[in-house]
């Protein structure tokens, strides 16, 4: 067997732990986690497919298949004749950003990639790309646990849709999704989280991001201003640079987004904020910032964004209610999204618009976006009134509890004085506050040298002063993987504290 054969069998290994992947898929991630992290350098040339599917044990056509989504993603170059080769992802990223020098662009070159030139704001918004990513992988933060997912029910409840043959559910959908859904949703949302709502306001969108960018395109024009939360989740800060406004970062404490004289002086057009449960630090904001923000978003003549990412995961007492719900004159459009309850590839979300705004809203989402995917949402809604939602994220909300519970046990063994860990009861991942003195970016490589994934807290800040630590997601983990890495993440950041 190759080296290289030998370290993709050995990658392939340590996916197992999610053996619903399929070898195809398995096999792409192994080899994408392997060039993320360098153990396969830009450049190392491939086994053929031939060679690999003998040394792997696996069919030829699923090692074609998995180095064509590779191929397609831009991991690696295929040079006819001469074989499969590792991109240079830096050289292709710079390239990408119109800076890139031709001899750092090794691979890249050898392709003979065409010059192409961006757009002023193509060149802006992938100047800052965080480049491919592994989407799964112990500690991830964010990633709900897929092999969790109901796959047999859901599989007879999408039977039963496309069973009925419904010419109305294979068109695009013009008022707004698919109207039992938004029905369901209205009834989950008043219930579970005190939002103030009628049918008519509530939008299906194909997530969050669509949510956000609905907003930032038909509430502010280019040059205006949106107060973001800083630190800040990079979507939403994303779709905001796209559209050309100016961010101003507010700081955040444990109470939430802080107001200072400065930032009162400014005129937002956009407030963007995670009330229930900020993102990253888990900062729940108070009663009083909550009326405080309502208050000047009426002063200012803004509109407040309230992204509700991941309220279904809180631990102990009760769910925190909207801010929306304290909202007596129309200032905040509400948005929540089935990529963490269910899995992010449903990309089905939803937006509440306050009543003056249903028909833009409704008229942009259908011309903007085309949204369609009638009948998953269909097959969504059986899955909600049929009760297998409030059942499914019951069973979810115990699972990731304990599983929280567990990796906190074997960090509080580990982590040296000056060490903390946050301490809302909610979410997906928490976060390990490091002293100033770590490099948490430097950290955080090292620690995926052990085919951990966690992230810098650091990278989520947008003013120059920064908090150090870690993201440490723990829903995706199986308690024997949090056992195991948490001992090692835990002994690694006690070796970087003590140095
Ligand atoms: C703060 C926040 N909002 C929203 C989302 C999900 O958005 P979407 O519905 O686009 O998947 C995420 C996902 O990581 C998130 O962290």
């Amino acid at each position: 067997m190759s080296p290289t054969s030998d370290l993709l069998a050995t990658a392939l290994a340590q996916t197992g732990a999610h053996p619903r992947l399929s070898q195809q898929r398995r096999l792409y991630e192994a080899a994408k986690a392997a060039i993320h992290q360098q153990r396969l350098g830009a450049g190392s040339k491939l086994p053929s497919s031939r060679d690999l599917a003998r040394d792997l044990g696996i069919a030829r056509n699923t090692v074609i298949a998995a180095f064509e989504q590779l191929a397609a993603e831009g991991y690696v170059i295929t040079s006819k004749g001469s074989g499969t080769y590792v991109a240079d992802l830096q050289a292709h990223n710079a390239l990408m950003r119109g800076v890139g020098s031709a001899p750092q662009a090794r691979v890249a070159q050898r392709a003979a990639l065409p010059s192409v030139r961006l757009s002023r704001r193509g060149q802006e918004l992938t100047s800052y790309a965080a480049g491919p990513q592994f989407e799964i992988q112990p500690f991830a933060p964010g990633d709900p646990d897929f092999s969790s997912f109901p796959f047999k029910l859901w599989q007879r409840l999408q039977n039963r849709v496309w069973r009925e043959a419904r010419n109305d559910l294979l068109d695009y959908g013009q008022s707004g999704g698919h109207q039992p859904l938004r029905q369901a949703i209205t009834e989950y949302l008043r219930i579970s989280r005190s939002v103030k709502v009628e049918v008519e306001q509530v939008m299906i969108t194909a997530g969050t991001q669509q949510s956000l960018d609905l907003c930032a395109q038909l509430l502010a024009d280019a040059g205006d201003t949106a107060w973001v939360e800083d630190p800040c989740y990079w979507g939403a800060s994303r779709v905001f640079q796209a559209r050309e406004l100016k961010l101003r970062p507010i700081t955040v404490d444990h109470d939430g987004m802080k107001l200072d004289d400065k930032d009162l002086a400014t005129k937002p057009r956009l407030i963007y904020v995670t009330p229930s449960h900020q993102y990253p630090t888990g900062a729940v904001m108070s009663l009083a910032r909550r009326r405080e923000l309502l208050d000047v978003a009426v002063r200012k003549d803004a509109w407040i964004l309230e992204d509700d990412y991941d309220s279904e995961f809180r631990y102990t007492g009760r769910p925190l209610a909207a801010l929306q719900g304290l909202d007596n004159d129309d200032r905040v459009l509400y948005m929540g999204t089935f990529s963490k309850v269910l899995y992010p590839g449903i990309k089905v979300g939803y937006l509440v618009v306050p009543p003056a705004l249903i028909p833009a809203f409704r008229s942009a989402l259908y011309d903007l976006q085309r949204p369609g995917q009638l009948t998953v949402q269909a097959t969504l809604t059986d899955f909600i009134t049929l009760g297998h939602f409030t059942t499914h994220v019951r069973k979810i909300r115990q699972t990731y509890g304990a599983r929280r519970e567990l990796l906190r046990r074997m960090l509080v063994l580990r982590l040296p004085a000056g060490v903390t860990i946050s301490k809302e009861e909610s979410g997906l991942h928490l976060v390990i506050e490091l002293p100033d003195s770590v490099d948490d970016v430097a950290l955080a490589q090292r620690v995926a040298a052990l085919d951990i994934s966690v992230k810098a807290l650091s990278t989520y800040y947008l003013k120059p002063q920064v908090r150090r630590g870690l993201l440490v997601g723990y829903a995706y983990c199986t308690p024997e993987q949090i056992t195991d890495y948490g001992r090692q993440l835990g002994a690694i950041i006690a070796a970087e504290v003590a140095a």
